[in-house]
């Protein structure tokens, strides 16, 4: 059997992204070998990971093998899948993860925020992730960097000892999250760009300091601002807003309202609406055939990848949603991915948008 490999992506590529929805030119696409289950302090890891896994979040424990292989496949077939599409697209260098102490090169989203021309490293809360973007996204960010146009900023080193976790931080809507403010803290995914305005979230991987950073670092002309979430476990945005094209977003009723998102100016006039149909995490993994979501809830079904001209990737066994977004206009590309689900994400956090035009 020959096995097509996706083909790396052309230099020089320009980078320029404002929406969640332009038309997709250019992209990374995770790569999930090796991929170990992340090691965080207890209190960070009880904060938002499922409590029925939350003893397999141990230093040097790979994810099941045939998880990761599986999930390799599914990421290999959606890169294929994107370059059909005339998507140009690149991957992450493979790391042993087990040996480098980290997490994944699947999750490249919650890494890199592009802002217009700008790629910011995301400044991680996790220890973990302290170098993954250096370790499998290093080279292609100097080679994308290379090109005048596009600015790259690498987080700095986070200080030693991290003083992070010294006391949770209490903020004005009085959640308690497992990180302080003590430095600048932020997962790219924890932000979406809606034009000129970025939607974010304070989470428990995202403090204030780290917005302050993102915010001194975006080309002048945007803004970010902060959506009233309800979500004591909060990390990553892109399982609570869907805008599936200009004027239109899918949001999670279990964590915002339509109310909160109406005080922002950038949905003034959009038609949005509560995700129709909320499900446990147990009968998402039945209907996949039993493969465990070890990170995630089963929302990441809105974790999917807007194309343009009302295009979506979504996963082939989310049928009920397929045929309401097919109702809603949408053309709908199906892909599996039941197996890079079990590792943190789905095709939002598994790529990042490179070009959008
Ligand atoms: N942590 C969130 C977002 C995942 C993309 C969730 O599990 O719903």
């Amino acid at each position: 059997m020959t096995t097509i490999v996706a083909k790396h992506g052309n230099f020089p590529s320009n980078v320029t992204a404002n929406n969640e929805w332009a038309p997709l030119r250019s992209v990374i696409i995770g790569r999930a070998d090796n991929s170990c289950f992340p090691y965080e302090a207890p209190h960070m890891i009880e904060a938002t990971m499922p409590p029925r896994f939350h003893e397999a979040f141990k230093p040097a424990n790979p994810f099941p093998p045939e998880i990761v292989r599986g999930a390799e496949e599914e990421l290999g077939n959606f890169a294929l899948l994107l370059q059909s599409q005339g998507v140009n697209v690149f991957r992450p260098a493979k790391v042993d993860w087990l040996q480098t102490g980290g997490y994944t090169g699947a999750m490249p989203r919650d890494g890199l925020l592009v802002v217009g021309n700008t790629i910011i490293e995301s400044c991680f809360a996790w220890k973990c992730r302290v170098d993954e973007v250096a370790n499998s996204l290093g080279n292609l960010l100097s080679k994308l960097g290379a090109n005048p146009s596009v600015k790259v900023v690498r987080a700095p080193r986070p200080p030693s000892p991290d003083t992070l976790y010294n006391g949770i931080l209490e903020d004005p809507g009085s959640h308690e999250w497992a990180i302080n403010n003590s430095r600048p803290a932020f997962d790219a995914a924890d932000f979406m760009r809606f034009g000129s305005t970025i939607i974010g979230q304070l989470s428990n991987v995202t403090n204030m300091k780290g917005v302050e950073y993102i915010q001194l670092h975006v080309p002048s002309g945007y803004k970010i601002e902060l959506l009233d979430v309800n979500d004591p476990h909060a990390m990553h945005i892109d399982a609570t807003l869907l805008p599936l094209r200009q004027g239109l977003m899918v949001y999670n009723p279990l964590r915002v309202t339509e109310e909160s998102l109406r005080r922002h100016a950038a949905f003034k006039d959009w038609e949005l609406v509560s995700y129709p149909f909320v499900k446990s995490v147990q009968a998402v993994e039945e209907a996949t055939g039993g493969v465990p979501r070890f990170m995630t809830s089963a929302w990441l079904v809105m974790n999917v990848l807007v194309l343009g001209h009302d295009k979506i990737v979504v996963e082939e066994q989310d049928h009920e949603f397929v045929k309401w977004l097919e109702g809603r206009g949408m053309e709908v590309l199906k892909a599996p991915f039941r197996n890079v689900h079990a590792i943190g994400g789905s095709f939002h956090c598994a790529s990042v948008d490179l070009v959008r035009s």
